[in-house]
Formats: C-alpha cells, sequence, structure tokens
C-alpha cells in the first residue's frame, strides 16, 4: 500500500512492530499551552504565546485561552490515556503557571496543579514523562531579554530546580526542552518578531544551550534515579532543486546540529562556530555537553529547501517535488526518510533514542453517525512506525514512540484550524471523540504488548 493510500481494511491491519523490545514505552504526547486553557486562571502569569495571540497572526484569531480545557478535564483526559493502554505520557509544564513572573515567588495553586494530574497519571498506572520548556516563556522574562540574555541560563535552572524538587518524588523522566530549533529559527531566524535579527538567533542558540545544560546538572543533583533527556525536531532538510544544495545544507546546520551538536558531542557545527564565538566564555562547551540518557526524536517530515537572498539566513522553504502523498496541511508523507533519521541519530548521538512526537496533521470532521473516521492517519501511522521498526531491524537502538497527539488541540499559528489528535475534540461543548486512529493504536499497543517473551 503506497503511504497516505487507502485500504478497505485500514482499522484493522496494524503496523509490523516485530523487531521492536518487548519493553518498548508507547505513549502519546502532548503540550501546556496548546491544552490546558484557563490562562488566566490560579495565579498563572502570561507567556509569550499569549502575548503573541493578541497580534492578530493566529488563523480565525484563535487563542490559548480555553484550548481543550485540560485544566479542568485532565481527569477525563487520563481515561483517554487508559483507554488507550500507553504506558507513558509527555506533558509540559507551563513556567508561567507555576512562577507567573518567570523567577521569583512560586504560585502554590500552579504548583498543585500539576501534583494533581501527576497523581492522576501515576494512579492510572502511567509514567509521567515531564518537559520543562514547550515554547510558553513567562512574558516578563521575555521583556527582559528572554533567551537573548545570558541571565536566562539561571532563570531556566531556577525553574528547573523548583520543578525538581517539587515533583521529583513521582517524576523520574524529565526532557529539558522541546524541539528547541525551531522556536529559535521561527521567532528570531526567519524575522517573524519584530525586533528578532541574526545576532540575537546566535545568542539564543548559545543560552539555550547553556540552559539546557545548567538544567541537566540541577535535574541529576536534585531527583534521585532520573533519567534526561532533550527533545529534538530533526528532519532532513532536502534541496529544493539542484542549485539549492548550500541553502539545504546551510538550514541542515541551524534546524538539526546547532543544538545536538553541543549537547552530545561538546562541539558546534563549524558553520555557525565564528557567529557563536562572541558569545562564548571559557568552559561553555563542557557547561553544555552534560551526560544525558536519551535522545528525543520528534519527526514528521522532511523539509525543501531553497535559496532565498531575502531572507535572513540565506535560504527558506521551496517546491516540493511533485508525486510525493502529502497530509492534508501539505507535509510530505516520507516515512523512508523517517527510518534514514532514525538511523542517522542512533549512530551520530550514541544515545538511545525515543521518538517522542510523530503524527498527522489534517482538517477531521465528525460523519453524520458522528464517528471521525481517519483512515489517513492510520496510514500515516502505520507507515511511520514500520519504518521505525526497520530502523531497529538495521541497528538502531529505538525504546519508545509517542504520538503526537492524545487531543486536537491549539496547532501554534494555525489556531484550531489544524488536528493532530487521536482524540477529536469538539471545542464549543469540549466533547471528546476517539477517533478511528485511536481505536487503531489501542490495538496495536495491546498486541505489541501481548506478544510472547523471545
Ligand atoms: C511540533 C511541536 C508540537 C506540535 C507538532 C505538530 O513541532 O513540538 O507542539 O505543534 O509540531
Amino acid at each position: 500500500m503506497p503511504p497516505g493510500g487507502h485500504t478497505a481494511n485500514s482499522a484493522s491491519e496494524l503496523a509490523p512492530i516485530t523487531a521492536l523490545r518487548r519493553d518498548f514505552v508507547w505513549g502519546v504526547s502532548t503540550s501546556s499551552f496548546q491544552i490546558e486553557g484557563a490562562t488566566r486562571e490560579d495565579g498563572r502569569g502570561p507567556s509569550v504565546w499569549d502575548t503573541y495571540c493578541q497580534s492578530g497572526r493566529i488563523a480565525n484569531h484563535d487563542t490559548g485561552d480555553v484550548a481543550c480545557d485540560h485544566y479542568h478535564r485532565y481527569q477525563e483526559d487520563i481515561g483517554l490515556m487508559q483507554q488507550l493502554g500507553i504506558q507513558a505520557y509527555r506533558f509540559s509544564v507551563a513556567w508561567p503557571r507555576v512562577l507567573p513572573r518567570g523567577r521569583g515567588t512560586p504560585n502554590e495553586p500552579g504548583l498543585a496543579f500539576y501534583d494533581r494530574l501527576i497523581d492522576a497519571i501515576l494512579a492510572a498506572g502511567i509514567q509521567p514523562w515531564l518537559c520543562l520548556y514547550h515554547w510558553d516563556m513567562p512574558q516578563s522574562l521575555d521583556d527582559l531579554g528572554g533567551w537573548t540574555t545570558r541571565e536566562s541560563v539561571g532563570w531556566f535552572a531556577d525553574y528547573a530546580a523548583l520543578v525538581a524538587d517539587r515533583y521529583g518524588d513521582r517524576v523520574k523522566h524529565f526532557a529539558t526542552f522541546n524541539e528547541p530549533s525551531i522556536f529559535a529559527m521561527f521567532g528570531h531566524g526567519f524575522g517573524m518578531q519584530n525586533n528578532s535579527h541574526v545576532d540575537s538567533l546566535h545568542r539564543i542558540i548559545h543560552h539555550v544551550n547553556l540552559s539546557h545544560g545548567a538544567a541537566v546538572d540541577v535535574l541529576r543533583a536534585h531527583v534521585t534515579g532520573c533519567s534526561i533527556g532533550a527533545i529534538h525536531n530533526y528532519q532532513k532538510c532536502l534541496p529544493s532543486t539542484p542549485a539549492d544544495c548550500q541553502a539545504a545544507a546551510r538550514c541542515n546546520v541551524y534546524w538539526n546540529f546547532a543544538f545536538p551538536d553541543p549537547q552530545c558531542r561538546g562541539m558546534y557545527p563549524k558553520l555557525i562556530q565564528a557567529a557563536i564565538e562572541p558569545h562564548m566564555q571559557a568552559e561553555d562547551l563542557s557547561r553544555i555537553h552534560r551526560p544525558i540518557d536519551w535522545f528525543g526524536l520528534n519527526h514528521y517530515s522532511p523539509s525543501f529547501v531553497k535559496v532565498d537572498t531575502s531572507a535572513r539566513l540565506g535560504f527558506g522553504f521551496g517546491q516540493k517535488p511533485v508525486g510525493i502523498p502529502q497530509t492534508p496541511i501539505g507535509w510530505p508523507i516520507m516515512p523512508e526518510a523517517f527510518r534514514d533519521v532514525l538511523l542517522t541519530v542512533a549512530k551520530d548521538y550514541e544515545l538511545p533514542v525515543y521518538v517522542l512526537e510523530n503524527g498527522f496533521g489534517g482538517y477531521d470532521k465528525p460523519d453524520d453517525a458522528g464517528a471521525v473516521i481517519d483512515n489517513d492517519r492510520i496510514d500515516f501511522l502505520r507507515v511511520n512506525i514500520g519504518a521505525m521498526n526497520d530502523a531497529v531491524a538495521a541497528g538502531a537502538d529505538i525504546r519508545g514512540y509517542f504520538v503526537w497527539s492524545l487531543l486536537d488541540n491549539f496547532e501554534w499559528d494555525a489556531g484550531y484550524s489544524v488536528r493532530f489528535g487521536l482524540t477529536y475534540v469538539d471545542y464549543p461543548s469540549q466533547q471528546r471523540i476517539p477517533k478511528a486512529s485511536f481505536h487503531w493504536y489501542r490495538d496495536l499497543i495491546k498486541t505489541a504488548r501481548g506478544r510472547p517473551e523471545r
């Protein structure tokens, strides 16, 4: 069956999983701003995304104010996770919920929310995987320069200590950052923020890397028996035409290497060394290169890159080759690229890999009977999980796979127009409707867990 194609038995045909470990971890991922809502409740401070939502640049002027109302409906959502049979749930803590101004006095009601959430996840027999930063920086800290100032390293380390001390008795899996290259590049590399320029991008890269290293040390010191990683969006950057090869190579450095290389190998890629140098202090590389336990990989599709001399970094995004199947939102479906990336990452960084996001964005709608039959998503998951199985068979040490996402949610600039969930959310009523892919994933997990010991 071609990737993205339909078959009559889409819902019954599972994915090949023959090469996966018996203790393979199946999960789902979400993030705070995308699902929680309650942005002004219980003392939460504003984040940069609350501010950005006021800029008029989000589709349909959507905001995160209500989102999936997970802040109030988390128990129902954990019920969905139980039905899925996942072993682990990845979520993020909203920094401005626990420290409304980013530093200073913690907000007890905000901290108590994550106590309730974590306790309920554990009571459901699911491992909580906590990500410290999924893009919602407290606005007060951004006002002071955000990641462009080296002071951010201390702010982040203090925030990490607060989270570690509060939840470290119950949470053992921690990620420092989600997709640092994406928020750095899209915030500052392509000029989406009014005051951005290229030098601020290089400062951000370095300070986020230092913040990662500082948080690893804090977590290690404060949480006994913890398992730590960072989550990178690592996807092939392919030239749109043969004339775009150099542009694609540049994109590759910023998108894929700028964070994992210093974090996992203690060095910056050559192309950006000179630009980072003015911000570098003695011993910085060893502050960044701290021992971690795994590599978190988010993967959706390769990017097709073109030369763009008017763009700050000299590259932009070009035409995709004709004939490649795409998701409804135009992301190429290329499971073989996923397999290659898994093999590359496992070999280059010499760490066990957890796939912490992979998923399919579309415009799902319930049918007349109220069911959401998302066979395209099932096909996408099947071929991608199959590609992962191939990578494992070829020697990559892959230990887990988490679908993005449990629920349809606030998809950044696309607002609520794009849906990635295994569960449909009817936003006006907040009703949750498990899609066909939900049942498919549940069956896959059940089958995978039920395999006899080898
Ligand atoms: C990733 C983000 C995640 C979600 C998916 C679709 O880049 O980490 O929050 O938006 O894309």
